[in-house]
């Protein structure tokens, strides 16, 4: 007989059925004995009658998280034994057939209850075990949803997902970069993509119009709450676009995603408002406002935009540096102050921002090699660097480049405010901690003598 999902059997009163999963809890009461059997789909109350002695004596050795198969028959509970806070609560199943398929030691801490409380270093050892929780597994549905569901939009509206090397060249999004050694060529790395940006904006030039990804990226930076050293995006771009294009796409699609996943959430005003980079910072004292109502409520979802802004920021050694990254587009209404008063030059870039947070960037992209070429000039880079580090770009630009824009909302931070959960590592499977390790798998971790040799690799440890 085939498995059952837990969540199906309340469909199934009188038939028998085969039920998987793990011990949640057992409870002896005189000659019966209860187990809650859970698998992903949620918890079923299992009984086992003293009328079968073996059975029931098989079931006394359960112990929480024991992994079993077990058939018996659905029936309806007597009314007074219904628990309305369970999905099955109006049936339970009466066992017929136990098989233990595997046994399992006490866990270090109790997964069927929250694990919010438990030693972070603790968990994240045991993340299998943590990801058995109840919140934890909620999470991670919720995020399968959000990524189903933008698939599923962008698709319908003409968008195709491609996938872009891992292994690649730096591209500046102004975080330090992960480097991978190259063995077949000696002195040479790899970099991991801080974003897919470059190669979005190239898949423009071949005429793909409208790409998105979900996009892993990497970025060597200090951690925070909302930071990871590597992350999820949902980056997209498109050809033959305003700003405006981009903005009312993907505020539609926020409405639309927030109908289907999180019905329960309110959005505090649609259209979503919008401030200048300069209106934010005075109205809120930041670039990213927090526009809620009310702070308190966890189901206010405050939208906004913020536009304008800058195209450079002064460097810390006194020179330009990109506000966001070099390829924005500067509003053509400044393009004239670009020698004169460059850190007065708006670029068409714009961020959403949702309760405080920043929640995604984007921009219209530079797409003439001529204006790009200047803008790396402005930000100091001589020339031979420039071809070296950008030289494909402003070539490609040569070959019919069509005008271009897009952005990239963050995936991780998105979920965890649909969450209400305080940090993204709350819905990331498997995160890493504050200092950037696996507690798990143990990484980073030192490497063969051979295999750094092999790598053209010599470490002064
Ligand atoms: P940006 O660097 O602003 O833009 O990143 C876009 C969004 O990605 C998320 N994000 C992060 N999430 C978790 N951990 C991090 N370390 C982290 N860094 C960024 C945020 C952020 O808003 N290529 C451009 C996008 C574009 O112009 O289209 C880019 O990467 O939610």
């Amino acid at each position: 007989m085939q498995r059952n999902f837990i969540s199906d059997t309340a469909a199934q009163v009188g038939k028998e059925v085969v039920v998987c999963g793990w011990v949640h809890a057992r409870r002896d009461m005189g000659k019966i004995t209860f187990i809650d059997l859970r698998d992903r789909t949620g918890l079923l109350q299992i009984v086992f009658i003293p009328s079968n002695k073996e059975l029931l004596a098989q079931a006394r050795v359960l112990r929480p998280e024991f992994v079993v198969r077990i058939t018996g028959t659905v029936n309806e509970r007597p009314e007074h034994l219904r628990n309305p806070k369970l999905a099955t609560g109006s049936i339970e199943m009466v066992a017929a057939k136990l098989e233990i398929l595997n046994e399992a030691k006490t866990p270090p801490f109790e997964v069927d209850k929250d694990t919010m409380a438990v030693n972070e270093e603790i968990r994240l050892k045991y993340r299998y075990l943590d990801l058995r929780s109840e919140r934890m597994q909620r999470n991670l549905i919720l995020r399968d949803k959000v990524t189903s569901f933008f698939r599923q939009w962008l698709s319908a509206r003409r968008f195709i997902e491609i996938e872009t090397p891992i292994l690649t060249k730096g591209t500046p999004e102004g975080s330090r970069e992960y480097m991978v050694p190259s063995r077949l060529h000696a002195g040479k790395f790899y970099v991991l993509p801080q974003s897919p940006q470059q190669f979005k904006q190239l898949l423009m030039v071949s005429g793909l119009e409208r790409y998105f990804q979900i996009a892993r990226c990497f970025r060597d930076e200090d951690q925070r709450g909302d930071r990871q050293p590597e992350f999820t995006q949902l980056d997209l771009e498109m050809s033959f676009v305003t700003q405006e294009d981009v903005l009312s796409l993907c505020e539609q699609m926020m409405i639309d995603l927030v109908k289907a996943v999180a019905p329960e959430k309110t959005i505090t005003s649609v259209p979503f408002p919008r401030f200048s980079y300069r209106e934010a910072v005075e109205k809120y004292g930041s670039d990213k406002p927090d526009v809620r109502k009310d702070k308190n409520d966890p189901n206010e979802f405050g939208f906004s935009w913020v536009l304008d802004f800058p195209m450079f920021e002064k460097s810390p050694e006194g020179g330009l540096q990109a506000a966001h990254h070099p390829f924005c587009m500067p509003n053509p209404e400044d393009v004239g102050m670009l020698d004169s008063e460059p850190l007065k030059v708006r670029a068409w870039s714009y961020d959403l921002v949702l309760n405080g947070y920043e929640l995604s960037s984007g921009s219209i992209r530079i797409h003439q090699r001529e204006l790009q070429n200047k803008i790396f000039k402005l930000l100091g880079l001589e020339d031979d660097v420039i071809q070296k580090r950008f030289g494909h770009m402003l070539e490609a630009f040569e070959f019919g480049a069509p005008p271009h824009g897009g952005m990239a909302p963050g995936i991780d931070r998105l979920v965890m405010i649909l969450a209400n959960e305080p940090n993204i590592r709350e819905v990331i499977a498997f995160p890493k901690t504050g200092d950037a390790r696996d507690p798990m798998m143990g990484a980073p971790s030192e490497m063969p003598k051979s295999t750094l040799v092999e790598a053209h690799i010599a470490t002064d440890l």
